[in-house]
């Protein structure tokens, strides 16, 4: 069966990033009609922070684990069980000072995690979920960073994402910015629309 899976990331009640995310999710409700939509909202419900024992409990080899080091994971294994069942995954993550949300940077710790997302070969390191799952990334930016101006140095969210999810082993990712937000009304419509457009071609 069809599962989707959207990450919020903004604080904001008022959010455009998830907004725009849920007009996706919407259109794509109306195509799988039997799908599944699983919602996690990591500014609403933080995801914590890494911690040392977390990181030992992790490169500590499944069988050698003990019980307060499973229970440690126990959320990060929920999450990466989340994104193995997702075939289509929306992430909705506003720009916070030229980069990501710290809210969603915590759901990446947590789900970026030698065995289960990655492993090393002898090549380097290798990506372990299906390259075929569809990610859609909307993001939301005050002002507009257009990929052949120079204002683009200054997107620290696009080139982040791609790359920490092409080392987990996705690389079908659209990216699809609402930008303008802080330039009065009208840019901020318009801007809007042009997300919505933007987003709603890829379902
Ligand atoms: C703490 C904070 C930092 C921001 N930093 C930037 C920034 O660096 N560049 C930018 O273009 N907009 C920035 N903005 C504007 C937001 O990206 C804009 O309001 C966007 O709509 C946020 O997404 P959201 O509506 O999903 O919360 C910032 C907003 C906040 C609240």
């Amino acid at each position: 069966m069809a599962n989707l899976l959207l990450i919020e990331s903004s604080p904001r009640a008022a959010s455009v990033s998830s907004a725009v995310a849920r007009e996706y999710v919407t259109k794509w409700q109306q195509q799988h009609p039997q799908g599944t939509v699983v919602t996690r909202n990591v500014a609403l419900n933080p995801v914590p922070h890494l911690t040392e024992a977390w990181v030992t409990a992790a490169f500590t080899p499944e069988e050698n684990r003990a019980p307060e080091q499973r229970q440690l994971l126990a959320l990060s294994d929920t999450l990466i069980a989340e994104l193995y069942a997702a075939d289509t995954i929306v992430i909705a993550v506003p720009m916070h000072n030229f980069g990501i949300s710290a809210h969603l940077k915590t759901w990446i710790d947590q789900i970026v995690r030698v065995g289960r997302t990655f492993t090393y070969t002898a090549n380097g390191s290798q990506g372990l979920l299906d390259e075929n799952k569809k990610v859609i990334v909307v993001t939301a930016r005050g002002g507009a960073y257009p990929a052949d101006s120079p204002a683009s140095a200054f997107d620290q969210q696009e080139p982040y994402l791609r790359t920490v999810f092409r080392f987990i082993g996705l690389k079908n990712v659209q990216f699809i910015h609402t930008e303008n937000q802080s330039r009065g009304p009208e840019a901020a419509e318009k801007g809007f629309k042009t997300g919505v457009e933007a987003v709603l071609a890829f379902a």
